[in-house]
């Protein structure tokens, strides 16, 4: 791995509460480093997907635990439909057997799901699931959970940008009323805080067009670990970073 590590993930990882700071209310994970995972063991790359299904089930049970409100995973990408048909197959196949085999569990949990992203490019069957996971849901209040999926944030700004025009157009809206909270209703995210923290696995240092709009005055903080090696460790680990940093919202304070 290379030297992108900004958090030291064997420190004790005290409350953000508990050091008097706000913790992060939502906290938006870009999950990468699963073929880098499944490479290093000689494995085919759908054994670190499923090896990352599990990091996921982990990364729901931590936030719960730590009292995270919103957790947001990037799971699958706009530009992920371009990866071979086989491994495309492999992680839309994972995602249905989730669908299927973690949604009660999780409605058992107090997890309410929501998924963003165009699932329009998805089999009618998970497309149904999908729905139905949401509302199943819906009463939930213990976590927030968000599943990006077939999501790219430009083409959600577009998407956006497009209905305030029609607004605009059919004389719902007027121009002058369109300020940054007013298109923000457009979004798919809509409703959801903007996220206070991004964790990006893997070492790498990006947003790969996640988010874009939404994360303005997120803290970023990358982890040199690939996505199957997060646990509860790493987790707090980011968190503490987190409580470490002084926010200024572009303001000077003090
Ligand atoms: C990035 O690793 C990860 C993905 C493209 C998919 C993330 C998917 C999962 C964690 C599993 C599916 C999730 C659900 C909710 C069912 P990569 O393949 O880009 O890794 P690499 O950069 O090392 O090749």
């Amino acid at each position: 791995m290379g030297p992108a590590s900004t958090v030291q993930t064997d420190e004790a990882a005290g409350t953000p509460a508990a050091e008097g700071r706000a913790a992060a209310r939502h906290v938006a994970i870009i999950m990468d480093g699963n073929g880098r995972w499944a490479a290093a063991r000689g494995l085919p790359r759908v054994a670190g997907h499923r090896a990352g299904v599990q990091a996921v089930r982990r990364a729901i049970e931590t936030a719960s635990k730590l009292g995270v409100e919103w957790l947001t995973l990037y799971a699958f990408s706009s530009e992920n439909w371009r990866r071979p048909i086989t491994e495309v197959l492999d992680l839309t196949g994972l995602l249905r057997h989730f669908l299927k085999s973690e949604i009660a569990e999780l409605k058992a949990e107090g997890v309410r799901l929501r998924f963003i992203g165009d699932r329009a490019r998805f089999e009618r069957d998970i497309q149904f699931d999908l729905g139905a996971a949401e509302r199943d849901t819906a009463h939930n209040t213990r976590l927030n959970l968000v599943i990006a999926l077939s999501y790219g944030a430009r083409a959600e700004i577009v998407t956006a940008a497009r209905a305030a025009a029609a607004a605009i157009a059919a004389g719902t809206l007027d121009p002058a009323d369109l300020d940054e909270d007013r298109f923000a209703t457009f979004l798919s995210t809509t409703g959801i805080p903007d996220p206070d923290l991004i964790i990006r696995t893997s070492g790498e240092q990006r947003l790969s067009n996640f988010l874009l709009w939404q994360c303005a005055y997120a803290e970023l903080v990358f982890l040199d670990l690939l996505w199957p090696d997060f646990g509860p460790e790493a987790f707090s680990a980011a968190l503490a970073e987190f409580a470490r940093r002084e926010r200024r919202f572009g303001a000077r304070l003090g």
